[in-house]
């Protein structure tokens, strides 16, 4: 399918035609690097989590600023990257069901693939399909460090991965544990401390898997809001941030250790009296965690999204806005923003680079 209406290299932020993705190249390149940066002073491994950029583009400028592979939540997203070429893939989340994991094993044999678990009759179901398939695929036992999501508990890490060494097919590589109820705590104490908790429960699951005398080659952990607290935790080999790459309006409220790197481009398209109309609504900007605000301008005020429109209230130099004039805002939630969208529009000093498709949207399955 062509696509002619893309804009071309060269062409001026304001010309992109709206609503659209903008990506600050600069800032979005700033921040793996400082991920990167991080890891390397604290000799961990960074698997970036691609479920907030779902673009082998974003992807690939990862993994060659020196990561170890990527995470993907679901095989539909790691098909994408599989066929992208990215050499390896932890899928950080529970795969069941035959048709699933029949499509697991099939990236498998063309691409390192690593999985979590927290069943045997997972690992029983995973064992089949890689024997039948004649692929060999990495498992790690998901531990439940507290976020009450997925993951055994501590104490029954060792036999589950007793469970898996048995299990034709599966390599046991080690155990993963998402502290994502600690992630986002403003206050850095706090933070701290509760994902410190979150990491004794899964160091401890590790410690009894290595006195069962089973090799823990891998142990990791971490979002964007612990990547630090985390990642500079003896035991721990590799981190999994996501959102640090473009980070969003309430990753903003944590901390700026990251840039800013995103905002979503829109369009007035109706004026009376305080009132303006952005061309944006809920099939182009997700409102999860609160309703998006405006950057670059003073006097917006912004109102909850409706489908296609979003009303915003205009106060002193804003009034001056007219039909047809830009307004940039920023989504507090990227990753459900991003998932509504087919490309970034890759920005470097007021003019379009890239654009990169978002292959990856959409491919909940
Ligand atoms: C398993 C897992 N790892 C890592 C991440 C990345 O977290 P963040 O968006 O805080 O960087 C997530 C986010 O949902 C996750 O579910």
């Amino acid at each position: 399918m062509t696509q002619e209406w893309l804009p071309l290299p060269g062409t001026p932020v304001e010309e992109i035609d709206t609503p659209a993705i903008i990506i600050d190249l600069d800032a979005a390149e700033a921040n793996i690097s400082r991920m990167q940066e991080f890891a390397r002073e604290h000799g961990i491994s960074v698997r970036p989590h691609t479920k907030t950029n779902k673009s082998p583009y974003w992807a690939w400028k990862q993994m060659n600023a020196g990561a170890i592979g990527i995470c993907c939540a679901k095989v539909g997203e790691a098909e994408q990257m599989a066929a992208a070429g990215i050499p390896e893939i932890l899928i950080p989340n529970q795969i069941v069901t035959k048709r699933k994991i029949k499509r697991l094993m099939s990236v498998a044999s063309t691409t390192k693939t690593i999985v979590a678990v927290d069943s045997e009759a997972n690992v029983a179901d995973l064992s089949d399909a890689a024997v039948s398939q004649g692929v060999e695929i990495g498992v790690l036992i998901e531990v439940n460090v507290g976020m009450d999501r997925c993951g055994v508990e501590a104490d029954s890490a060792a036999k589950l991965a007793g469970a898996i060494v048995k299990a034709p097919g599966l390599r046991f590589d080690g155990v993963m544990g998402y502290e994502g109820h600690t992630v986002a705590a403003r206050d850095f104490e706090e933070r701290k401390t509760e994902a410190l908790r979150a990491m004794d429960r899964l160091l401890s699951a590790a410690s009894e898997i290595r006195k069962a005398g089973i090799p823990v080659n891998i142990v990791s952990a971490a979002g964007t809001g612990t990547y630090n607290i985390t990642g500079a935790l003896e035991g721990i080999t590799e981190i999994q941030p996501g959102s640090y790459i473009f980070m969003d309006g309430d990753y903003l409220e944590v901390f700026n250790d990251f840039q800013p790197a995103m905002t979503l481009l829109t369009t007035v398209i109706s004026r009376t009296g305080d009132r303006g109309v952005l061309d944006c609504g809920l099939k182009s900007v997700s409102i999860d965690r609160g309703s998006p605000y405006a950057v670059g301008i003073d006097g917006v005020e912004v109102g909850r999204p409706s489908e296609e429109h979003t009303k915003v209230v205009l106060t002193g130099d804003a009034k001056s806005l007219r039909v047809g004039d830009n307004v940039s805002l920023r989504a507090m939630h990227g990753d459900t923003t991003i998932n509504v969208h087919d490309y970034y529009f890759c920005v470097r000093n007021g003019k379009l680079e890239t654009v990169a498709p978002i292959v990856g949207r959409g491919k909940f399955r």
